[in-house]
């Protein structure tokens, strides 16, 4: 199988890519990078991403109609990354939820003032019995329940009929509970009933009535090395972008998803395995390097990667010299072939003028490499 034109996401009705917007997540890229890239390598067969985040390479590929792997190590990412491979109909996913709902209340109710403030105590018994049968399931409809659950359990709140769940909190990330309780309190803002099924159905609907057919793939939910080193395929066109350096937040942000997925009621603030925890800036690009070379063990000769990485303004570093280290130093047979500034200029604009006295503007950039002579 090789790549069909899907090189744009304007070729696309808008209706067939709203399931690669079930749930938004950090530092996300858009679409349209692995679709350039499919263009760049038209005869691509298989599609690889070992930091698959919300699973955008892996939706491209499905558009290419090619099979895909995705990795990543929280479990919020797989699971909507996920969503992105699989093709079931809104009507099976809401017969799930309502086969669940009408089984009756099982699992733990979180209790304390968040909880109290930011559901409504019957959709949280839903919410809970939701996350409660799910947690037992693996069918590729429960599997997209699950992603869709994800993408309504937080968000704005409006004033027609409700996306969200939840009491007013961003769609992006999830408030901290403090902060939460202090924002809804002063603005004297109780939570409201919002019946599950309702959203679940419209959500589904939206997402789901002109998906693309799927063509095949997996996530894995673990560190990439340890995951590519047990693969048996072979890739040839690898899309992806590593946490930027200096960003540490991608599991508390995402605490109330973590907790619907079986976490703790908590903030978690721990990252466990996270590749950006490296102690300082040498060992993230030794960790790096350690991707990229069992990266190109998993590649056919000629394959090609695309990177786009960048650094936290906080972080004072250049992401151009430690991405271009990092992939020297993997030893592995990568040629760079082009690194250009990924970044919007109003975005360059804004950075330079706040960070240019303390040095050099900070960016994203993207880098593409070819694969040749045979990694060792
Ligand atoms: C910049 S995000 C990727 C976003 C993705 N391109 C998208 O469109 O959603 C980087 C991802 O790397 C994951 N990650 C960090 N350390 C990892 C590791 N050791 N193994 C696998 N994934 C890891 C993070 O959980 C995060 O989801």
């Amino acid at each position: 199988m090789t790549a069909t034109a899907a090189t744009s996401s304007l070729k696309w009705p808008e209706d067939a890519l709203r399931l690669n917007a079930v749930c938004p997540y950090y530092t996300m890229f858009p679409l349209d990078f692995p679709l350039q890239q499919l263009e760049a390598l038209p005869e691509a067969t298989r599609m690889l991403d070992p930091f698959c985040g919300r699973g955008t390479t892996l939706y491209a590929a499905r558009l290419a109609r090619l099979p895909s792997v995705g990795i990543d190590i929280n479990p919020v990412a797989a699971a909507i990354a996920r969503a992105k491979l699989i093709k079931v109909t809104p009507g099976s996913v809401v017969r799930l939820a309502r086969q669940i709902l009408s089984d009756g209340f099982r699992g733990e109710m979180p209790d304390g003032e968040f909880w109290r403030l930011c559901f409504e105590q019957e959709t949280l018994r839903e919410l809970v019995t939701l996350r409660e049968a799910l947690l037992e399931m693996s069918t590729p409809t429960a599997a997209m329940l699950r992603a869709v659950m994800l993408g309504i359990l937080h968000g704005p709140r409006n004033k027609g009929v409700p996306s969200y769940l939840s009491n007013q909190m961003p769609r992006t990330y999830a408030s901290k509970p403090a902060y939460a309780v202090k924002f809804w309190t002063e603005r004297e803002m109780e939570p409201v009933r919002v019946p599950a099924l309702e959203v679940i159905e419209r959500r589904a609907q939206r997402l789901l009535h002109a998906a693309p057919p799927a063509h095949g793939g997996r996530v894995y939910l673990g560190d990439s090395v340890e995951t590519l080193n047990g693969l048996r395929q072979k890739f040839d066109l690898v899309v992806t972008s590593p946490p930027y350096y200096g960003m540490r937040t991608y599991v508390a942000d995402q605490w109330l998803r973590s907790w619907f997925l079986g976490g703790s009621p908590e903030v978690p603030y721990g990252t466990t395995g996270q590749i950006a925890r490296q102690p300082n800036q040498e060992a993230f690009i030794q960790a790096l390097a350690e991707v990229w070379a069992a990266t190109a063990r998993r590649c056919h000769e000629g394959a090609r990667l695309a990177i786009r990485f960048g650094a936290l303004p906080s972080a004072r570093t250049d992401p151009e010299e430690m991405l271009l280290a990092s992939v020297k130093e993997s030893r592995a047979g990568w040629v760079i072939k082009e690194v250009r500034q990924a970044g919007t200029p109003a975005k360059r604009n804004r950075q330079a003028e706040q960070f240019g006295k303390a040095g050099s503007a900070i960016d994203e950039i993207d880098l593409v490499a070819e694969l040749v002579g045979l990694a060792r």
